[in-house]
């Protein structure tokens, strides 16, 4: 019983490996066009896209050369009065740049106001779609760990 359940486990950190391993974020640059966001794979080449947009309206956007690992984030600059956004943007980025923390240099960038989220599972930089992924990955982590007691039994 107990090298079916090892093996269970073996199994479960592997899929969970390669949940890190590519991880997926929304994509989109604009207010327009994040009412439609597709979606990237992580990879250097991605999160260099992300530096290269955060670098237009930041002035401390660090260089970083490469990442190993990524995360995910929806940064939008709005209006406090009227909630109308001048820019939104969703991507992968490289967890080496504190994405939400960046001084802003674009002019007017002083009168916006700021919403910023970062995380690291599949599809989660988006509402009201990040709670329903977070919840499907729960729901799988249920239904693996309900599998792996029927395996030890
Ligand atoms: C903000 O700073 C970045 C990096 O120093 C620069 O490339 C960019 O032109 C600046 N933007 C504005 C609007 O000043
Ligand atoms: C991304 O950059 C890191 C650090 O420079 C490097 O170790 C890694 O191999 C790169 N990944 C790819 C897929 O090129
Ligand atoms: C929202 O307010 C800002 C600043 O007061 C203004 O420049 C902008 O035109 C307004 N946008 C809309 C859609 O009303
Ligand atoms: C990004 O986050 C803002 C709140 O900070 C939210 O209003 C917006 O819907 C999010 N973007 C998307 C495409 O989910």
């Amino acid at each position: 019983m107990w090298t079916k359940l090892i093996f269970g486990l073996v199994l479960a950190a592997f899929a969970s490996l390669q949940f890190v391993n590519s991880l997926t974020c929304y994509n989109c640059i604009s207010p327009d066009d994040c009412r439609n966001p597709s979606t990237q794979v992580c990879s250097n080449a991605t999160a260099d896209a992300t530096s290269r947009w955060l670098n237009t309206i930041h002035s401390n956007v660090p260089t970083v050369s490469g990442s190993n690992s990524f995360k995910c984030m929806n940064l939008t600059y709005y209006y406090q009065a009227n909630l109308s956004k001048t820019h939104e943007y969703l991507g992968c980025y490289h967890p080496a740049i504190s994405v939400c923390q960046l001084n802003v240099n674009a002019t007017q960038g002083s009168t916006w106001s700021r919403g910023c989220s970062t995380c690291d599972w599949d599809k989660c930089n988006r509402n009201p779609a990040a709670t329903f992924s977070k919840s499907t990955y729960t729901i799988m982590a249920s239904a693996i760990t309900l599998i792996l007691v029927k395996f030890a039994v």
